[in-house]
């Protein structure tokens, strides 16, 4: 037997899960139990070169999917429309949705995962926080006791490697933009990665999931990193300290949310102080477990591929598919 999955969108990170599959069928046959084939993938331009060999259809029609028997959907395509209405479409026909989609997720996640669970289904999105540290798997199912007090992080990987390559390369903030954009790692539109709206949809996300729900969107600070110059940086060096783009959330003895996304300062003994590059990092301050931190790749084609594949595996539990095994046993759905 064969697990059928189809693939919407083939830029960075359609393509790393699209060689993923090729290249790691022993493991994805074992977590699965079945090899794992993509059929059919939804494109924008059909005049592009595609890096595609064998038996795949390549379309720019949503509908052909359903051609196939298709098991699950990968989407990696971006934005809310017109992706909102194909992941309903899939969701409606109880087809489980692994999405990398986080602007979609902070707009409409609450909308999507209702209609995934009226229809006895999966919505799953680690790919859409972090890359490819699995933050959103371990606020799920680990940190069930600990109160969570305290969030900070670095949530975007354009901003951390252009903050980087300006102070270690001296390089501009265009130059480094522009090499973002060459290595895979910026949105579509780079201004959601500079403005900070990258970093604020992933928060809101992981507000939803560690508060079950979002601050007010006016009530958040959202700043980017398109201000800072490369006399900020050297300042900073001067202090000893580094800029970051620092996504805060935490509960307020009220229990109103707060949150903000802004460049700050942050001195050596900070524990993202060392976050470079691309990475990402979590700092999550719990009652019992004290400090955490975890850090990783936060972009780009194959840390990506890596969650998103993660997360596939996960639809199977003892290599059965998980819609043949009881509702009870499915994972906590994230916006409940
Ligand atoms: P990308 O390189 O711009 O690729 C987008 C793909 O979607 C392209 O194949 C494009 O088709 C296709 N597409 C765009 N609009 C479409 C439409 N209306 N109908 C059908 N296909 C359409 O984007 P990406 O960097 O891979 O990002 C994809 C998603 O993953 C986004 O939600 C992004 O936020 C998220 N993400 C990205 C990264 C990363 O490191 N890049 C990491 C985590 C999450 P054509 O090929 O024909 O242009
Ligand atoms: N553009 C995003 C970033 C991709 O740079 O972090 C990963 O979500």
């Amino acid at each position: 037997m064969t697990v059928n999955v189809a693939l919407l969108g083939l830029g960075t990170v359609g393509q790393g899960v699209y060689e993923t599959v090729v290249s790691h069928q022993e493991e994805l046959r074992q977590a699965a139990g079945e090899s794992v084939r993509i059929p059919v993938i939804l494109i924008k331009d059909s005049c592009k070169n595609r890096s595609i060999s064998g038996d795949v259809e390549i379309t720019t029609d949503f509908n052909d999917i359903f051609k196939y028997p298709i098991d699950a959907v990968i989407e990696a395509v971006g934005g809310c429309e017109p992706v909102y209405g194909y992941l309903r479409k899939c969701l409606e026909r109880k087809i489980p949705v692994i999405t990398a989609n986080k602007e979609l997720l902070a707009k409409k996640g609450s909308e999507l995962m209702n209609t995934a669970d009226r229809h006895q289904t999966e919505l799953i999105f680690e790919a859409s926080v972090a890359g490819s540290i699995p933050i959103l798997y371990i606020i799920k199912n680990y940190l069930k006791v600990n109160r969570i007090q305290k969030l900070e992080a670095i949530l975007n990987g354009t901003s951390n490697f252009i903050l980087t390559a300006m102070r270690n390369n001296k390089q501009s903030f265009e130059q480094s933009l522009a090499e973002a954009q060459r290595l895979g790692y910026a949105e579509a539109d780079p201004s959601n990665d500079i403005l900070g709206w990258d970093t604020f949809y992933k928060t809101m996300i992981l507000s939803e999931l560690i508060y079950h729900r979002q601050p007010d969107w006016n009530d958040v600070v959202r700043k980017g990193i398109d201000q800072v110059t490369l006399e900020d940086i050297n300042a900073a060096i001067e202090s000893q300290e580094k800029i970051k783009l620092m996504a805060t959330l935490s509960r307020s003895s009220n229990g109103s949310i707060k949150a903000s996304i802004e460049p700050v300062r942050i001195k050596k003994d900070h524990p993202l102080y060392a976050v470079e590059g691309v990475n990402n990092a979590v700092r999550i301050k719990t009652d019992l477990a004290d400090d955490l931190v975890l850090s990783g790749p936060g972009a780009g084609a194959f840390p990506t591929a890596s969650a998103i594949m993660e997360d596939f595996v996960s639809l199977f539990k003892n290599n059965k598919p998980l819609k043949d095994i009881s509702k009870k046993r499915r994972a906590v759905p994230l916006f409940k």
